[in-house]
């Protein structure tokens, strides 16, 4: 069934109604609280400007980090809020709890093209409930708030992209609630996967980093099957390493998936490439010394913190003639200047095959966040999703509860 989008509901007219919009405004705070990667908090703009403007009341909600136990002053949404602000261009009012008696208050005092954030939604333990009863609690009190004074249901706009793949209250079950649209963003993200998954023009080369293979296995697995190459790197690649039977020091390797690897490499072989060099050091740190050793060579007492120059080439060169690339994860710790070589080489490779015409999505948070931080032009490529986990869910061939709710 079609999913209502944000040009339905602007063509029925919101002027002075009330509106719930799921964001997703998880961005990276430094240790002291200072967002280091706006991505989130402007690709969330479109749709609430455009609500603003054509004079709803907008109550926003989003969730920041994973607090544990109730509200946590280390998770407020402050920073986010006067961010939002800043890039809306309008004040956004920052509610000081979730559906309680703040929210409420704000709330009834909206006047026309005004924007409320509600504090972090993960405050209240409801949200991230397995109980269904408990979740539906919480989107009622959240439905409450954007009802109309004559009691006529208020509207739910679902435009957090990157946590469409949670079966939570402010994600699934408002919209069983409410009458419910999909946000510019969320309409943008999903097109761009359908595209990457239904007419998919080959070669298809898939490039996933990362620390962990078990994050990843189901859509290694998937993808494997479907993609001309899948390039490895990133903390993963090590645990591959050593299925190879390569010694892989002090680095990241996940010692109970290494017969898991073994399996994906025996089937997908011609398919998976590994790094044949890795910089490595003797601690995690940024001012460690770099050294590039050849892959199955990594001395006992240090640990791979990047990929090397020639794995680079290599990469470069399968990724040069490619017409479709998807890019997960960054290729080694970006953070540190004397490690960023293999990410920002990687990346360089898909802005070139995207400059040859090829159709390239960078998918989540952190490689999203690795194009932004290396200074990397974010136009070099197609599409820059928002979602980290809701894309590789979506590829896995999953379905996402807060896009199926969309549908009904
Ligand atoms: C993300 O950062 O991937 C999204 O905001 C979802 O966050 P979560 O993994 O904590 O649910």
């Amino acid at each position: 069934m079609a999913v209502a989008t944000l040009d339905d509901l602007l063509a029925e007219g919101v002027q002075g109604r009330g509106l719930l919009v799921r964001c997703d405004l998880n961005v990276p705070l430094d240790d002291a609280g200072v967002i280091t990667d706006h991505g989130r908090i402007i690709a969330s703009v479109p749709t609430l400007k455009a609500l603003a403007e054509a004079g709803a009341k907008v109550i926003v909600t989003a969730h920041l980090g994973r607090p544990k136990g109730g509200p946590d002053p280390k998770f407020s949404l402050a920073p986010v809020a006067a961010a939002l602000g800043d890039k809306l261009g309008r004040h956004v009012q920052l509610a000081g709890d979730v559906v309680g008696t703040d929210a409420l208050a704000r709330a009834e005092g909206l006047t026309d093209g005004d924007v409320l954030l509600l504090e972090n939604i993960r405050f209240d333990e409801r949200e991230t409930s397995k109980d269904d009863a408990q979740r539906l609690a919480l989107a009622r009190e959240l439905a409450a708030l954007v009802e109309g004074a004559d009691g006529s249901p208020g509207v739910f706009v679902s435009d957090g992209f990157g946590v469409v793949h949670r079966k939570q209250a402010s994600v699934y079950d408002v919209a069983t609630l409410v009458p419910h649209y999909a946000g510019t963003l969320v309409a943008a993200e999903v097109k761009v996967l359908q595209r990457l998954t239904s007419s998919t023009e080959r070669p298809y080369a898939v490039v996933l980093g990362g620390s962990k293979v078990s994050d990843k296995l189901a859509v290694i697995e998937n993808l494997a099957s479907k993609a001309d190459s899948l390039v490895i790197g990133g903390g993963m690649c090590f645990t591959f390493l050593a299925a190879q039977g390569a010694s892989v020091g002090t680095s990241l390797c996940q010692e109970e998936m290494i017969d898991t690897c073994k399996r994906l490499l025996d089937t997908y072989g011609d398919v998976i490439h590994l790094p044949v060099d890795i910089v490595v050091a003797d601690k995690f740190a940024a001012d460690a010394e770099p050294e590039t050793v050849s892959s199955d060579r990594i001395p006992d007492d240090k640990m791979g913190l990047d990929i090397g120059p020639q794995s680079v080439k290599r990469f470069t060169a399968l990724l040069s003639n490619a017409k479709t690339v998807f890019w997960n994860g960054p290729m080694g710790v970006f953070e540190f200047p004397a490690f960023s070589a293999g990410t920002k080489g990687v990346a360089e490779a898909i802005i070139g095959a995207t400059g040859k015409g090829a159709y390239s999505v960078v998918g989540g948070g952190d490689s999203a966040a690795a194009v932004r931080q290396l200074g990397l032009p974010e136009d070099g490529f197609s599409h820059i999703s928002t979602g980290g986990g809701a894309s590789l869910e979506y590829l896995e061939g999953k379905q996402l509860p807060g896009i199926q709710v969309l549908e009904s």
